[in-house]
Protein backbone atom coordinates (compact mmCIF):
# COMPACT_ATOMS: atom_id res chain seq x y z
CA UNK A 1 0.00 0.00 0.00
CA UNK A 2 2.88 2.44 0.76
CA UNK A 3 4.35 2.41 -2.68
CA UNK A 4 0.80 2.04 -4.08
CA UNK A 5 -0.43 5.63 -3.17
CA UNK A 6 2.95 7.27 -4.92
CA UNK A 7 2.40 5.18 -8.21
CA UNK A 8 -1.51 6.40 -8.26
CA UNK A 9 -0.06 9.82 -8.23
CA UNK A 10 2.37 9.51 -11.28
CA UNK A 11 -0.50 7.62 -13.37
CA UNK A 12 -2.86 10.78 -12.60
CA UNK A 13 0.00 13.35 -13.57
CA UNK A 14 1.19 11.00 -16.30
CA UNK A 15 -2.55 11.23 -17.57
CA UNK A 16 -2.94 14.19 -17.39
CA UNK A 17 -0.41 15.64 -19.01
CA UNK A 18 -1.22 13.09 -22.53
CA UNK A 19 -5.06 13.56 -22.01
CA UNK A 20 -5.39 16.78 -24.62
CA UNK A 21 -2.24 15.46 -27.12
CA UNK A 22 -4.00 11.87 -27.77
CA UNK A 23 -6.71 9.62 -27.67
CA UNK A 24 -6.39 7.19 -24.52
CA UNK A 25 -5.91 3.76 -25.29
CA UNK A 26 -9.49 1.74 -25.42
CA UNK A 27 -9.61 -0.94 -22.46
CA UNK A 28 -9.96 -4.55 -23.16
CA UNK A 29 -13.90 -4.64 -22.91
CA UNK A 30 -14.55 -1.38 -24.90
CA UNK A 31 -16.61 -3.06 -27.83
CA UNK A 32 -19.90 -2.45 -26.76
CA UNK A 33 -18.82 1.06 -25.36
CA UNK A 34 -19.96 4.34 -27.03
CA UNK A 35 -17.64 6.42 -25.63
CA UNK A 36 -14.50 5.53 -23.71
CA UNK A 37 -14.67 5.75 -19.62
CA UNK A 38 -14.01 9.17 -17.88
CA UNK A 39 -10.52 9.62 -16.68
CA UNK A 40 -11.48 10.12 -12.97
CA UNK A 41 -13.48 6.95 -13.38
CA UNK A 42 -10.57 5.50 -15.04
CA UNK A 43 -8.31 6.24 -12.20
CA UNK A 44 -11.40 5.18 -9.23
CA UNK A 45 -11.72 1.84 -10.99
CA UNK A 46 -8.72 0.65 -11.62
CA UNK A 47 -6.61 -1.53 -9.44
CA UNK A 48 -3.13 -1.93 -10.70
CA UNK A 49 -1.77 0.63 -8.45
CA UNK A 50 -2.01 -2.07 -6.15
CA UNK A 51 -2.46 -5.26 -7.58
CA UNK A 52 0.47 -5.32 -9.15
CA UNK A 53 1.70 -7.15 -6.36
CA UNK A 54 -0.14 -10.51 -7.39
CA UNK A 55 2.25 -10.32 -10.57
CA UNK A 56 4.09 -13.44 -10.50
CA UNK A 57 1.60 -15.26 -9.40
CA UNK A 58 -1.17 -14.15 -11.82
CA UNK A 59 1.91 -15.59 -14.09
CA UNK A 60 1.71 -18.72 -12.31
CA UNK A 61 -2.07 -18.97 -12.68
CA UNK A 62 -1.94 -18.52 -16.54
CA UNK A 63 0.88 -20.63 -16.92
CA UNK A 64 -1.06 -23.72 -14.98
CA UNK A 65 -4.65 -22.79 -16.82
CA UNK A 66 -2.65 -22.39 -20.31
CA UNK A 67 -0.86 -25.75 -20.37
CA UNK A 68 -4.46 -27.38 -19.18
CA UNK A 69 -6.18 -25.72 -22.33
CA UNK A 70 -3.44 -27.41 -24.54
CA UNK A 71 -3.31 -30.53 -22.48
CA UNK A 72 -7.26 -30.62 -23.56
CA UNK A 73 -7.22 -29.42 -27.19
CA UNK A 74 -8.39 -26.00 -26.38
CA UNK A 75 -5.77 -24.15 -27.43
CA UNK A 76 -2.83 -25.74 -29.64
CA UNK A 77 0.87 -26.50 -28.35
CA UNK A 78 2.32 -23.80 -30.53
CA UNK A 79 -0.16 -21.51 -28.78
CA UNK A 80 1.11 -22.96 -25.67
CA UNK A 81 4.80 -22.46 -26.44
CA UNK A 82 4.45 -18.75 -27.37
CA UNK A 83 2.79 -18.05 -24.05
CA UNK A 84 4.98 -19.91 -22.21
CA UNK A 85 7.77 -17.99 -23.95
CA UNK A 86 5.99 -14.42 -23.82
CA UNK A 87 5.37 -15.34 -19.71
CA UNK A 88 9.33 -15.91 -19.57
CA UNK A 89 9.83 -12.55 -20.91
CA UNK A 90 7.58 -10.61 -19.24
CA UNK A 91 8.92 -12.46 -15.41
CA UNK A 92 12.23 -10.94 -16.76
CA UNK A 93 10.78 -7.45 -16.92
CA UNK A 94 9.09 -7.84 -13.77
CA UNK A 95 11.98 -8.61 -12.03
CA UNK A 96 14.51 -6.44 -13.64
CA UNK A 97 12.27 -3.75 -13.09
CA UNK A 98 11.49 -3.20 -16.80
CA UNK A 99 8.20 -4.06 -17.13
CA UNK A 100 5.67 -1.30 -18.13
CA UNK A 101 2.28 -0.52 -16.47
CA UNK A 102 0.00 1.44 -18.09
CA UNK A 103 -2.86 2.77 -15.89
CA UNK A 104 -5.44 2.12 -19.00
CA UNK A 105 -5.26 -1.72 -19.02
CA UNK A 106 -6.81 -1.47 -15.15
CA UNK A 107 -5.42 -4.01 -13.36
CA UNK A 108 -2.79 -6.43 -13.05
CA UNK A 109 -4.28 -8.59 -15.05
CA UNK A 110 -4.87 -7.21 -18.24
CA UNK A 111 -1.81 -5.60 -18.02
CA UNK A 112 0.29 -8.85 -18.25
CA UNK A 113 -2.23 -10.00 -21.12
CA UNK A 114 -1.74 -6.85 -22.71
CA UNK A 115 1.91 -7.53 -22.84
CA UNK A 116 1.77 -11.11 -23.43
CA UNK A 117 -0.15 -9.88 -26.61
CA UNK A 118 2.31 -7.50 -27.94
CA UNK A 119 4.91 -10.58 -27.60
CA UNK A 120 3.48 -13.92 -28.40
CA UNK A 121 0.34 -12.62 -30.70
CA UNK A 122 -2.84 -14.35 -31.21
CA UNK A 123 -1.39 -17.48 -28.87
CA UNK A 124 -1.48 -14.32 -26.04
CA UNK A 125 -5.26 -13.56 -26.69
CA UNK A 126 -6.16 -16.71 -26.77
CA UNK A 127 -4.93 -17.07 -23.18
CA UNK A 128 -8.07 -16.11 -21.74
CA UNK A 129 -10.06 -19.15 -23.41
CA UNK A 130 -12.61 -20.57 -20.62
CA UNK A 131 -11.71 -17.73 -18.26
CA UNK A 132 -12.61 -14.42 -16.37
CA UNK A 133 -10.86 -11.89 -14.48
CA UNK A 134 -13.48 -12.87 -11.33
CA UNK A 135 -11.88 -16.64 -10.97
CA UNK A 136 -8.22 -15.67 -12.44
CA UNK A 137 -8.20 -12.76 -9.42
CA UNK A 138 -9.83 -15.34 -7.19
CA UNK A 139 -7.05 -17.49 -7.74
CA UNK A 140 -3.88 -14.95 -7.94
CA UNK A 141 -5.15 -13.88 -4.12
CA UNK A 142 -5.15 -17.36 -2.76
CA UNK A 143 -2.02 -18.32 -4.24
CA UNK A 144 -0.28 -15.08 -2.67
CA UNK A 145 -1.78 -15.33 0.12
CA UNK A 146 -0.50 -18.79 0.58
CA UNK A 147 3.09 -18.08 0.24
CA UNK A 148 2.47 -15.06 2.71
CA UNK A 149 0.97 -17.56 5.30
CA UNK A 150 3.83 -19.97 4.68
CA UNK A 151 6.32 -16.98 5.21
CA UNK A 152 4.33 -15.87 8.45
CA UNK A 153 4.44 -19.67 10.50
CA UNK A 154 7.98 -19.52 9.74
CA UNK A 155 8.49 -16.33 11.16
CA UNK A 156 6.11 -16.79 14.11
CA UNK A 157 8.18 -19.68 15.01
CA UNK A 158 11.44 -17.59 14.75
CA UNK A 159 10.07 -15.01 17.47
CA UNK A 160 8.91 -18.17 19.61
CA UNK A 161 12.50 -19.47 19.34
CA UNK A 162 14.18 -15.91 21.02
CA UNK A 163 11.48 -16.19 23.48
CA UNK A 164 12.30 -19.77 24.14
CA UNK A 165 16.16 -18.50 24.31
CA UNK A 166 14.79 -15.99 27.05
CA UNK A 167 12.64 -18.89 28.81
CA UNK A 168 15.43 -21.11 29.40
CA UNK A 169 17.98 -18.07 30.83
CA UNK A 170 15.82 -17.29 32.86
CA UNK A 171 13.37 -20.58 34.01
CA UNK A 172 14.78 -19.52 37.67
CA UNK A 173 15.12 -15.68 37.69
CA UNK A 174 11.85 -14.52 40.03
CA UNK A 175 9.60 -11.78 39.18
CA UNK A 176 6.24 -10.48 40.73
CA UNK A 177 3.36 -12.41 38.79
CA UNK A 178 0.53 -9.30 38.36
CA UNK A 179 -3.06 -9.58 38.43
CA UNK A 180 -5.16 -6.26 38.01
CA UNK A 181 -1.94 -4.69 37.43
CA UNK A 182 -0.91 -5.55 41.60
CA UNK A 183 1.10 -7.69 42.59
CA UNK A 184 -0.11 -10.80 43.10
CA UNK A 185 2.19 -14.35 42.78
CA UNK A 186 5.77 -14.66 42.52
CA UNK A 187 6.28 -16.19 38.93
CA UNK A 188 9.32 -16.78 37.14
CA UNK A 189 10.55 -14.46 34.08
CA UNK A 190 11.03 -17.84 32.04
CA UNK A 191 7.48 -19.15 32.87
CA UNK A 192 5.98 -15.63 31.75
CA UNK A 193 7.68 -15.59 28.62
CA UNK A 194 6.69 -19.35 27.77
CA UNK A 195 2.99 -17.80 28.27
CA UNK A 196 3.75 -15.57 24.95
CA UNK A 197 5.48 -18.86 23.10
CA UNK A 198 2.19 -20.81 23.78
CA UNK A 199 0.21 -17.48 21.95
CA UNK A 200 2.25 -17.62 19.18
CA UNK A 201 1.62 -21.15 19.69
CA UNK A 202 -1.87 -21.15 18.75
CA UNK A 203 -1.69 -18.50 16.13
CA UNK A 204 0.73 -20.88 14.32
CA UNK A 205 -2.27 -23.47 14.32
CA UNK A 206 -4.52 -21.01 13.48
CA UNK A 207 -2.63 -19.97 9.99
CA UNK A 208 -2.42 -23.74 9.59
CA UNK A 209 -5.92 -24.45 9.62
CA UNK A 210 -7.16 -21.04 7.45
CA UNK A 211 -4.07 -22.42 5.06
CA UNK A 212 -6.32 -25.13 4.66
CA UNK A 213 -9.53 -23.37 3.34
CA UNK A 214 -6.92 -20.90 1.39
CA UNK A 215 -5.81 -23.57 -0.67
CA UNK A 216 -8.76 -24.61 -2.93
CA UNK A 217 -8.72 -23.67 -6.89
CA UNK A 218 -11.46 -21.19 -7.86
CA UNK A 219 -10.09 -21.47 -11.66
CA UNK A 220 -12.53 -23.19 -13.86
CA UNK A 221 -15.80 -21.04 -12.92
CA UNK A 222 -14.91 -18.73 -15.17
CA UNK A 223 -16.95 -15.23 -14.61
CA UNK A 224 -19.74 -17.18 -12.27
CA UNK A 225 -21.37 -20.26 -13.51
CA UNK A 226 -18.23 -22.51 -15.26
CA UNK A 227 -17.52 -23.03 -18.78
CA UNK A 228 -18.43 -24.81 -21.79
CA UNK A 229 -15.17 -25.85 -22.58
CA UNK A 230 -14.26 -29.52 -21.70
CA UNK A 231 -11.68 -28.05 -19.08
CA UNK A 232 -9.47 -30.43 -16.28
CA UNK A 233 -9.62 -28.68 -13.01
CA UNK A 234 -8.06 -30.59 -11.45
CA UNK A 235 -5.33 -30.86 -13.43
CA UNK A 236 -5.12 -27.04 -12.97
CA UNK A 237 -4.90 -27.38 -8.62
CA UNK A 238 -1.90 -30.12 -8.85
CA UNK A 239 -0.54 -27.91 -10.90
CA UNK A 240 -0.57 -25.13 -8.38
CA UNK A 241 -0.12 -26.95 -5.50
CA UNK A 242 -3.92 -26.83 -4.21
CA UNK A 243 -5.65 -29.31 -2.27
CA UNK A 244 -8.38 -29.60 -4.26
CA UNK A 245 -11.02 -27.18 -6.68
CA UNK A 246 -13.81 -24.78 -5.19
CA UNK A 247 -16.85 -26.50 -5.51
CA UNK A 248 -19.21 -24.34 -6.19
CA UNK A 249 -18.31 -21.71 -8.86
CA UNK A 250 -20.72 -18.88 -7.85
CA UNK A 251 -19.25 -19.35 -4.20
CA UNK A 252 -15.51 -19.42 -5.98
CA UNK A 253 -15.66 -16.31 -7.62
CA UNK A 254 -17.31 -14.08 -4.83
CA UNK A 255 -16.51 -15.38 -1.59
CA UNK A 256 -13.42 -13.50 0.37
CA UNK A 257 -14.16 -15.55 3.75
CA UNK A 258 -10.69 -16.90 3.05
CA UNK A 259 -9.17 -13.69 3.09
CA UNK A 260 -11.41 -12.56 6.19
CA UNK A 261 -9.78 -15.50 8.18
CA UNK A 262 -6.79 -14.63 7.61
CA UNK A 263 -6.98 -11.12 8.34
CA UNK A 264 -8.84 -12.45 11.65
CA UNK A 265 -5.53 -14.84 12.40
CA UNK A 266 -3.06 -11.82 11.67
CA UNK A 267 -5.56 -9.10 14.18
CA UNK A 268 -4.96 -12.03 16.72
CA UNK A 269 -0.74 -11.85 16.11
CA UNK A 270 -1.13 -8.15 16.61
CA UNK A 271 -3.23 -8.56 20.01
CA UNK A 272 -1.05 -10.67 21.57
CA UNK A 273 1.80 -8.56 20.21
CA UNK A 274 0.35 -5.79 21.93
CA UNK A 275 0.40 -7.42 25.11
CA UNK A 276 3.85 -8.23 25.21
CA UNK A 277 4.13 -4.68 23.97
CA UNK A 278 2.54 -3.08 26.62
CA UNK A 279 4.65 -5.11 29.00
CA UNK A 280 7.75 -4.35 27.70
CA UNK A 281 6.45 -0.54 27.82
CA UNK A 282 6.13 -1.00 31.76
CA UNK A 283 9.39 -3.37 32.46
CA UNK A 284 11.65 -0.62 30.87
CA UNK A 285 9.91 2.45 32.47
CA UNK A 286 12.09 3.63 35.53
CA UNK A 287 9.26 2.86 38.09
CA UNK A 288 9.69 -0.94 36.86
CA UNK A 289 13.20 -1.09 35.72
CA UNK A 290 13.19 -4.56 34.89
CA UNK A 291 14.30 -4.92 31.03
CA UNK A 292 16.78 -2.93 29.34
CA UNK A 293 16.20 -2.81 25.76
CA UNK A 294 19.47 -2.81 23.12
CA UNK A 295 19.48 0.85 22.30
CA UNK A 296 18.91 0.05 18.44
CA UNK A 297 14.95 -0.75 19.23
CA UNK A 298 15.23 2.79 21.52
CA UNK A 299 14.74 6.37 19.90
CA UNK A 300 15.56 9.77 21.84
CA UNK A 301 13.47 12.71 22.19
CA UNK A 302 14.43 16.31 20.29
CA UNK A 303 13.26 17.93 23.34
CA UNK A 304 14.24 15.97 26.81
CA UNK A 305 17.84 14.68 26.24
CA UNK A 306 18.01 12.51 28.65
CA UNK A 307 15.02 10.21 27.32
CA UNK A 308 15.36 6.93 26.01
CA UNK A 309 11.69 5.42 24.60
CA UNK A 310 10.61 2.24 23.65
CA UNK A 311 9.21 3.54 20.30
CA UNK A 312 8.65 -0.05 18.93
CA UNK A 313 6.59 -1.69 21.10
CA UNK A 314 5.11 1.24 21.32
CA UNK A 315 4.54 1.40 17.54
CA UNK A 316 3.40 -2.30 17.62
CA UNK A 317 0.99 -1.61 19.89
CA UNK A 318 -0.39 1.29 17.97
CA UNK A 319 -0.44 -1.01 14.61
CA UNK A 320 -2.67 -3.57 16.40
CA UNK A 321 -5.43 -1.13 15.54
CA UNK A 322 -4.49 -1.00 12.46
CA UNK A 323 -4.28 -4.76 11.52
CA UNK A 324 -7.72 -5.03 13.49
CA UNK A 325 -9.48 -2.46 11.06
CA UNK A 326 -8.26 -4.28 8.15
CA UNK A 327 -10.24 -7.22 9.39
CA UNK A 328 -13.29 -5.07 9.63
CA UNK A 329 -13.14 -3.45 6.38
CA UNK A 330 -13.32 -7.25 4.76
CA UNK A 331 -16.42 -8.26 7.31
CA UNK A 332 -18.08 -4.86 5.94
CA UNK A 333 -16.76 -5.53 1.88
CA UNK A 334 -18.22 -8.77 2.24
CA UNK A 335 -21.31 -7.65 4.13
CA UNK A 336 -24.77 -8.33 2.28
CA UNK A 337 -22.71 -8.70 -0.89
CA UNK A 338 -25.00 -10.57 -3.73
CA UNK A 339 -23.87 -13.47 -5.22
CA UNK A 340 -21.96 -13.51 -7.42
CA UNK A 341 -18.54 -11.39 -8.27
CA UNK A 342 -19.17 -8.05 -7.77
CA UNK A 343 -16.74 -5.02 -7.93
CA UNK A 344 -16.23 -4.52 -4.03
CA UNK A 345 -14.15 -7.51 -4.08
CA UNK A 346 -11.35 -5.40 -6.05
CA UNK A 347 -11.27 -4.11 -2.16
CA UNK A 348 -9.91 -7.08 -0.94
CA UNK A 349 -6.65 -6.54 -1.98
CA UNK A 350 -5.12 -3.36 0.12
CA UNK A 351 -6.39 -3.99 3.63
CA UNK A 352 -5.07 -7.89 3.09
CA UNK A 353 -1.74 -6.58 1.78
CA UNK A 354 -1.78 -4.22 4.40
CA UNK A 355 -1.84 -6.58 7.12
CA UNK A 356 1.00 -8.99 5.69
CA UNK A 357 2.65 -6.47 5.46
CA UNK A 358 2.50 -5.10 9.10
CA UNK A 359 2.63 -8.60 10.81
CA UNK A 360 5.68 -9.46 8.57
CA UNK A 361 7.42 -6.54 9.83
CA UNK A 362 6.61 -6.46 13.27
CA UNK A 363 7.20 -10.35 13.52
CA UNK A 364 11.05 -9.35 12.16
CA UNK A 365 12.26 -6.85 14.35
CA UNK A 366 10.39 -8.59 18.04
CA UNK A 367 12.06 -11.84 16.97
CA UNK A 368 15.73 -9.56 17.39
CA UNK A 369 14.48 -7.51 20.17
CA UNK A 370 12.77 -10.57 22.40
CA UNK A 371 16.84 -11.61 21.79
CA UNK A 372 18.01 -8.66 23.17
CA UNK A 373 16.28 -8.08 26.24
CA UNK A 374 18.25 -7.47 29.24
CA UNK A 375 17.29 -8.56 32.80
CA UNK A 376 17.45 -6.09 35.81
CA UNK A 377 16.98 -9.38 38.07
CA UNK A 378 17.51 -7.87 41.35
CA UNK A 379 14.97 -5.31 40.63
CA UNK A 380 12.26 -8.16 39.64
CA UNK A 381 13.04 -9.89 42.91
CA UNK A 382 12.82 -6.23 44.75
CA UNK A 383 9.64 -5.77 43.46
CA UNK A 384 8.32 -9.19 43.85
CA UNK A 385 8.73 -8.71 47.89
CA UNK A 386 6.75 -5.79 47.40
CA UNK A 387 3.76 -6.64 47.36
CA UNK A 388 3.72 -9.74 50.24
CA UNK A 389 3.44 -11.84 47.05
CA UNK A 390 3.36 -15.09 48.86
CA UNK A 391 0.50 -14.10 51.10
CA UNK A 392 -1.42 -17.18 49.35
CA UNK A 393 1.53 -19.40 50.32
CA UNK A 394 1.34 -18.71 53.94
CA UNK A 395 -2.64 -19.42 54.15
CA UNK A 396 -2.21 -22.48 52.05
CA UNK A 397 0.26 -23.75 54.74
CA UNK A 398 -2.20 -22.63 57.43
CA UNK A 399 -4.94 -24.90 55.34
CA UNK A 400 -2.45 -27.85 55.29
CA UNK A 401 -1.95 -27.67 58.83
CA UNK A 402 -5.76 -28.05 59.49
CA UNK A 403 -6.85 -24.69 59.47
CA UNK A 404 -9.55 -23.83 57.34
CA UNK A 405 -9.02 -21.90 54.41
CA UNK A 406 -11.24 -18.69 55.22
CA UNK A 407 -9.89 -18.99 58.87
CA UNK A 408 -6.25 -18.92 56.76
CA UNK A 409 -7.46 -16.73 54.67
CA UNK A 410 -8.36 -14.42 57.56
CA UNK A 411 -4.96 -14.83 59.31
CA UNK A 412 -2.62 -14.39 56.75
CA UNK A 413 -4.90 -10.11 56.17
CA UNK A 414 -4.13 -9.69 59.46
CA UNK A 415 -0.31 -10.74 59.22
CA UNK A 416 -0.43 -8.76 56.25
CA UNK A 417 -2.21 -6.03 57.83
CA UNK A 418 0.56 -5.86 60.22
CA UNK A 419 3.48 -6.29 57.58
CA UNK A 420 2.04 -3.12 56.44
CA UNK A 421 1.96 -1.07 59.56
CA UNK A 422 5.83 -1.91 59.77
CA UNK A 423 6.04 -0.95 56.49
CA UNK A 424 7.98 -4.27 55.76
CA UNK A 425 7.28 -7.47 53.40
CA UNK A 426 5.18 -10.59 54.55
CA UNK A 427 8.09 -12.71 53.96
CA UNK A 428 10.17 -10.99 56.05
CA UNK A 429 8.33 -11.52 59.46
CA UNK A 430 9.94 -13.23 62.30
CA UNK A 431 8.51 -16.77 63.44
CA UNK A 432 7.96 -14.97 66.41
CA UNK A 433 5.54 -11.94 65.01
CA UNK A 434 4.17 -14.78 62.56
CA UNK A 435 2.88 -16.99 65.68
CA UNK A 436 0.52 -13.97 66.71
CA UNK A 437 -1.56 -14.66 63.96
CA UNK A 438 -1.84 -18.81 64.09
CA UNK A 439 -0.10 -21.25 66.77
CA UNK A 440 0.01 -23.39 63.59
CA UNK A 441 3.09 -21.77 62.41
CA UNK A 442 6.40 -23.47 62.89
CA UNK A 443 9.80 -22.56 61.70
CA UNK A 444 9.25 -24.71 58.73
CA UNK A 445 6.63 -21.90 57.23
CA UNK A 446 9.94 -20.46 55.61
CA UNK A 447 10.19 -22.91 53.04
CA UNK A 448 7.12 -21.58 51.54
CA UNK A 449 6.81 -17.66 52.55
CA UNK A 450 9.88 -16.89 50.40
CA UNK A 451 10.14 -16.35 47.22
CA UNK A 452 12.25 -19.59 46.14
CA UNK A 453 10.24 -21.63 48.54
CA UNK A 454 6.58 -20.24 46.62
CA UNK A 455 8.14 -20.90 43.23
CA UNK A 456 9.23 -24.31 43.97
CA UNK A 457 5.88 -25.57 45.30
CA UNK A 458 4.29 -24.50 41.95
CA UNK A 459 5.66 -27.72 40.80
CA UNK A 460 2.95 -29.79 38.20
CA UNK A 461 2.29 -29.24 34.71
CA UNK A 462 2.01 -25.83 33.74
CA UNK A 463 3.39 -24.19 36.85
CA UNK A 464 6.00 -21.68 37.54
CA UNK A 465 8.43 -23.70 39.47
CA UNK A 466 12.35 -23.47 37.20
CA UNK A 467 12.60 -26.98 37.20
CA UNK A 468 8.88 -27.06 35.33
CA UNK A 469 9.79 -24.05 33.43
CA UNK A 470 12.92 -25.70 32.17
CA UNK A 471 10.99 -28.87 30.98
CA UNK A 472 8.35 -26.95 29.73
CA UNK A 473 11.09 -24.80 27.34
CA UNK A 474 12.58 -28.39 26.84
CA UNK A 475 9.22 -29.56 24.87
CA UNK A 476 8.68 -26.57 23.38
CA UNK A 477 11.84 -26.75 21.68
CA UNK A 478 10.65 -30.36 20.22
CA UNK A 479 7.57 -28.43 19.37
CA UNK A 480 9.18 -26.06 17.44
CA UNK A 481 11.07 -28.80 15.78
CA UNK A 482 7.73 -30.89 14.94
N1 LIG B 1 -9.29 -6.10 -10.57
C1 LIG B 1 -10.42 -6.91 -10.33
C2 LIG B 1 -10.48 -7.33 -8.87
O1 LIG B 1 -9.52 -7.15 -8.20
C3 LIG B 1 -10.36 -8.13 -11.19
C4 LIG B 1 -11.68 -8.74 -11.47
C5 LIG B 1 -12.45 -7.84 -12.36
N2 LIG B 1 -13.65 -8.45 -12.80
C6 LIG B 1 -14.63 -7.74 -13.34
N3 LIG B 1 -15.67 -8.38 -13.71
N4 LIG B 1 -14.57 -6.45 -13.48
O2 LIG B 1 -11.47 -7.80 -8.35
Amino acid sequence: MRAAFSILTAFSAMSKNTQKKKARPRAAWSGRFAEPVAERVQRYTASVAFDQRLAEHDIRGSLAHARMLAACAVISKRDLAAIESGMRTILAELRGGKFKWSLASEDVHLNIERRLTALAGDAGKRLHTARSRNDQVATDVRLWLRDAIDAISVQLAALQASLLGQAEHHAGTVMPGFTHLQVAQPVTFGHHLMAYFEMFARDRERLADCRKRVNRLPLGAAALAGTSYPIDRDMVAQALGFDGVCANSLDAVSDRDFAIEFCAAAALIMTHISRLSEELVLWMSPRYGFIRLPDRFCTGSSIMPQKKNPDVPELARGKTGRVAGHLMALLMLMKAQPLAYNKDNQEDKEPLFDSVDTVSDTLAIFTDMVAGIEVDADAMRAAALEGHSTATDLADYLVKKGLPFRDAHEAVARAVRAADARGCDLATLGLDELRQFSPLVGADVFKVLTLEGSLASRNHVGGTAPARVRAAVKQAHRRLKA
